[in-house]
Order: C-alpha cells, then structure tokens, then sequence
C-alpha cells in the first residue's frame, strides 16, 4: 500500500486528473510564478478547488484573501464567487503583486479580484465593507490579528479559512526560533477562547507534504 510521501504524490496527481483538470490558466499561472522566482508554497490544484467549492456552497459574494503570493488561490476562490462577486487580496511583496495581477488577468478574472499591494497590517484597519469569506495565507507570525480583523469585518455566518495549519506536526512543539509555527500554534489558542467563533481544522496530506486547514465560523451575536 502506498503510505509514504510518494503515495501522496500519486494520489494527488490521480485526483488532478479525474476530478480537478487543471486548466491553461492555472498552469500558465504556476509557470509564471515559479519563472519569476515565487518560492513554490502554492496549493495544489485539489486543495485549490476545495477552497473554490468552500466559497461557493457558503454562498460569498465578497471574499478577502490575506497574502496574494502569485494569484493561485486567488483564481480559484474568483471562480468560486457569483458573477457579481469579488475577492480582495493583501499581498505585501510588490514583486509578487505584479505576477499575481498578470496571473489573475490572463485566467480572465480582473474583473472580480483587487490586489492591494503593502502590508496586511496596515491596510486592514482602512477596510471597512464586510466579507463572506475569508482566506489567511500570509506570513503566519501575525495570524491571531489577521483573524481579528477577520472578525472585525465579517458578515454574519462568515467563514475563515487559515492555511497551513499542521506544518509537518512542527505546531505541537515549534522550536524557539521557528516563528511560523508559534504564531501558527498560538492561533489555536486564540480561536479557541474566541466567543465569536466555532472551528474546526483538518489535517491534509498530499504533493504539498503534511499540512491543514482551519475552517472557523463567525457566530453572530445572541
Ligand atoms: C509556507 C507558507 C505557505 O503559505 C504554505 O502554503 C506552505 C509553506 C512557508 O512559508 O513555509
Ligand atoms: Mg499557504
């Protein structure tokens, strides 16, 4: 039986192939990425299109993505809003906030998505319309605020995705200097005390390695 990290491989790819057929677009959207250097942290393509039918089946028409990288999330979840829909996406690197607006443009969805280049952190606090959905991606050391002005500007029932949850099981005992893994432990604590939400995360494994995904929904107020 294939149990190890190549049985992972195979079975992503046999998903890809039956049940996702990645297109031109997001092909053409991980060549560009990867030939302008972007570190290849991207999901896979199943992982891609589960967060797409996530947005769908919750019925978000404004989603806000927290960390843009080359766009590839970002098109999924495009394709995942009604036409009259749209995402806004944080991306702090300008040099990933050029690739990803080339990306998003050549997978036809401009019209849906705004990238606002500069940190999270401070482009947040001007936000002010709520969203539906929301996806955290970023830089992991600042999750716990990402997800409070999550809530802050979340209409009610919204969800909140945050990526990369598990790290290789480095959350269970992160290493002093590992700050991607504190912040991304501490997050649990906080969700877990926070009156406004009810979550749960699943472990994934596959051609991105061991990792998952916490869903969190924002509970309105009684
Ligand atoms: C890393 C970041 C990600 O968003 C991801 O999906 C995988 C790895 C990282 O920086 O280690
Ligand atoms: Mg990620």
């Amino acid at each position: 039986m294939a149990d190890s990290e190549s049985g992972w491989n195979d079975v992503d790819a046999l998903i890809d192939d039956r049940l996702v057929q990645p297109d031109k677009a997001l092909s053409g959207c991980l060549e560009r990425s990867r030939s302008a250097g972007l570190p290849d942290i991207s999901v896979s393509p199943s992982q891609g299109k589960f967060l797409q039918m996530l947005v769908t089946v919750s019925g978000a028409r404004r989603v806000l993505e927290i960390g843009t990288l080359g766009g590839f999330w970002t098109i999924f979840m495009a394709r995942g809003v009604p036409a009259d829909g749209m995402v806004v996406s944080l991306e702090a690197n300008p040099d990933y906030v050029a690739v990803a607006r080339e990306n998003i443009a050549a997978a036809g969805q401009a019209d849906k998505v705004e990238v606002i280049e500069g940190r999270a952190l401070e482009n947040l606090p001007g936000l002010e319309e709520p969203f539906d959905f929301h996806f955290i991606d970023a830089d992991k050391v600042s999750n716990c605020d990402y997800v409070d002005h999550a809530v802050r500007l979340s209409s009610p029932g919204a969800l909140i995705v945050v990526d990369n949850v598990v790290r290789a099981g480095a959350i269970l005992a992160p290493k002093a200097d590992d700050v991607m893994s504190i912040g991304t432990r501490r997050l649990y604590d906080h969700v877990s005390g926070h009156p406004m939400l009810d979550a749960t995360a699943i472990q994934t494994v596959g051609a991105k390695g061991w990792d998952g995904m916490l869903v969190a929904r924002v509970l309105q107020p009684s």
